[in-house]
């Protein structure tokens, strides 16, 4: 049997994304006909995405992107493929990009430049977590939630092939011996 230890429980999760909301309010104040672009990164940051937008108090669209970079079990691939594009119209709005985890770096870095392309306003990076033992590409978390060790968590919208995104706390995965 697999088993789970909490490493960030519900109730610091919700106070942590309360500050981010608060400070992403403060810092991107937007007007109602240039709205906040927040662009999730599916499929792991759909929950936090959801959660951190109602904490925001300044008008924003919502929009999603997906990029692959890992295939199944726990390991980067390195190579960072976009599935699905934005559908809304960036070009000189202010776009803050929304990622479960920043683990190597990859995908941000990838997002990021492709993003970029469009011409917004400015980009920042939201990540509700960062793995510094494991990163490779230097990237810039403008909101982060919280650092943690090298362990492979899920839960809280973070999944091991697709399962356990439902659980509410974030959890290290052991598997089993
Ligand atoms: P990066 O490109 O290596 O930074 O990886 C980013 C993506 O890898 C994240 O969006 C996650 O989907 C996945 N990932 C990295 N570490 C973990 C983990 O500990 N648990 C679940 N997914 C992870």
């Amino acid at each position: 049997m697999s088993g789970y230890k909490v490493l960030i429980s519900e109730q610091q999760i919700q106070k942590r994304i309360a500050e981010l909301g608060a400070e992403i309010s403060q810092k991107l104040k937007s007007s109602s006909d240039k709205p906040l672009v927040v662009i999730g990164v599916l499929k792991g940051s759909f929950i936090f995405l959801a959660d951190l937008v109602r904490k925001i108090s300044t008008p924003l669209e919502i929009d999603f992107v997906e990029a692959s970079s890992y295939g199944a079990g726990t390991t980067s691939s390195g190579e960072v493929k976009l599935t699905r594009d934005i559908k809304i119209p960036i070009a000189g709005r202010d776009v803050i990009l929304v990622e479960d985890i920043v683990d190597t770096g990859h995908t941000i870095s990838f997002l990021t430049q492709h993003l970029a392309a469009h011409k917004p306003r400015s980009i920042s990076v939201a990540s509700l977590l960062f793995k510094p033992a494991r990163q490779i590409k230097e990237v810039k978390i403008d909101f982060l939630g919280f650092t943690i060790d090298d362990y492979f968590v899920i839960g809280y919208g973070l999944d091991l092939n697709n399962k356990f995104r439902e659980i509410k706390e974030v959890v290290i995965y052991e598997p089993s011996k």
